[in-house]
């Protein structure tokens, strides 16, 4: 048994699979539970942990555990945060941090009365081409900051438990489920969002394929296109390109790969695309040890509840957009 807190898991598909091998090699934590409705994905993850297997109640009615790991589809996410906060467990939330504000509102609160610490995985916070990209705007770099323009997309929605992706209830469709991740580190590197003006192909016949285009104005005056896309024939990739009075600063995540191959990306892989990359550790890896160490004392928090909320915030205000073809003031 290894030293340090024990972190018991709700969900090992395609995240709660990252996380528990993310725990692997985080020194001061331990994944002692697992549990998960399909009894094959708890097995999977319990053969390589040594987790062992439980319903999500028991994992949280466990005295001996100190996290809860909540990587349950989005519209589950407020239920089994409660019920940990209730219990005295400390939670890392997987993103978006809710379906809705109210959901999030009442995870937050939750935490609070309890006194226990809440974090959301918003992990691109975590990617070093991100980091690299903040410090070098916030060490005047590139000037003021002007135009940002951010896509992040693969092809066709991702295959889950139930089709979840698909429920725009359950899941909030690529708006919410997927650029939140842009929302999330441009609002960290550019400070509030003032309006919000969005356009997609949702609630079309092929809303599999979902495209959506979402245009921020920042307090401080900057504007950003946030593109993203479930149509990208070239698989899952990132961009950004930061525009400012002294320079430019442009990234894409397909320039790292030597070798290029453009297939249709739905060649049977279940799951969501989890992003690859030459990094000495998986931001994901980053992410938990972050918040681990933040328990300990250790290091300070990176997304806690409250920025969770600012940047469902803004997800959410693209989609209202989206449905009244008007901007949204926030
Ligand atoms: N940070 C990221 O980059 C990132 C990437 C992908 C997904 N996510 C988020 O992670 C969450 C999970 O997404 P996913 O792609 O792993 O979904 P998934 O469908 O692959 O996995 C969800 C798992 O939860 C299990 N589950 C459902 N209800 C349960 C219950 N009551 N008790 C126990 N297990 C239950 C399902 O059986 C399934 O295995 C979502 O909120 C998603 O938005 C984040």
């Amino acid at each position: 048994m290894k030293p340090g807190l024990k972190v018991g898991l709700i969900g090992g598909g395609a995240m709660g699979s990252t996380h528990a091998e993310a725990y692997r090699v985080i020194e001061n934590a331990e994944l002692v539970a697992i549990a998960d409705l399909i009894p094959e994905r708890a097995q999977a993850i319990a053969s390589k942990t040594g987790a062992t297997i439980r319903s999500a109640n028991e994992i949280i009615g466990d005295p001996s555990i100190d996290v809860i790991d909540v990587c349950v589809p989005t519209f589950l996410h407020r239920d089994f945060v409660v019920k940990a906060a209730e219990a005295g467990k400390h939670v890392f939330c997987e993103k978006p941090m809710a379906r809705s504000l109210k959901e999030a509102e009442e995870m937050k609160a939750a935490c609070d009365k309890a006194g226990v610490k809440l974090a959301i995985g918003h992990v691109v916070r975590f990617f070093p081409e991100y980091i690299s990209a903040y410090h070098k705007v916030k060490n005047d770099q590139i000037g003021d900051v002007a135009v940002v323009r951010t896509t992040r997309g693969g092809f066709a929605l991702p295959t889950a438990w139930n089709d979840w992706y698909a429920n725009y209830e359950w899941s909030g469709g690529l708006v919410l489920d997927m650029i939140i991740h842009d929302f999330d580190y441009l609002r960290w590197l550019l400070g509030p969002v003032e309006r919000v003006f969005a356009k997609s192909t949702l609630g079309r016949d092929y809303n599999r394929l979902e495209y959506a285009l979402v245009t921020l104005k920042f307090k401080s005056g900057a504007i950003a296109h946030v593109e993203g896309s479930w149509v990208n024939s070239g698989g899952f990739h990132t961009r950004f390109e930061m525009a400012g009075t002294k320079g430019l600063i442009d990234y894409d995540s397909r320039q790292t790969s030597p070798i290029k191959l453009t297939v249709n990306r739905r060649d049977g892989t279940p799951g969501v695309p989890v992003p690859t990359g030459a990094w000495e550790e998986s931001p994901y890896t980053t992410e938990l040890r972050n918040f681990i160490n933040v328990l300990d004392g250790k290091e300070g928090i990176v997304v806690d509840g409250n920025e969770g909320y600012e940047s469902l915030r803004i997800a959410l205000a693209a989609l209202e957009s989206i449905e009244t073809g008007k901007a949204v003031l926030l």
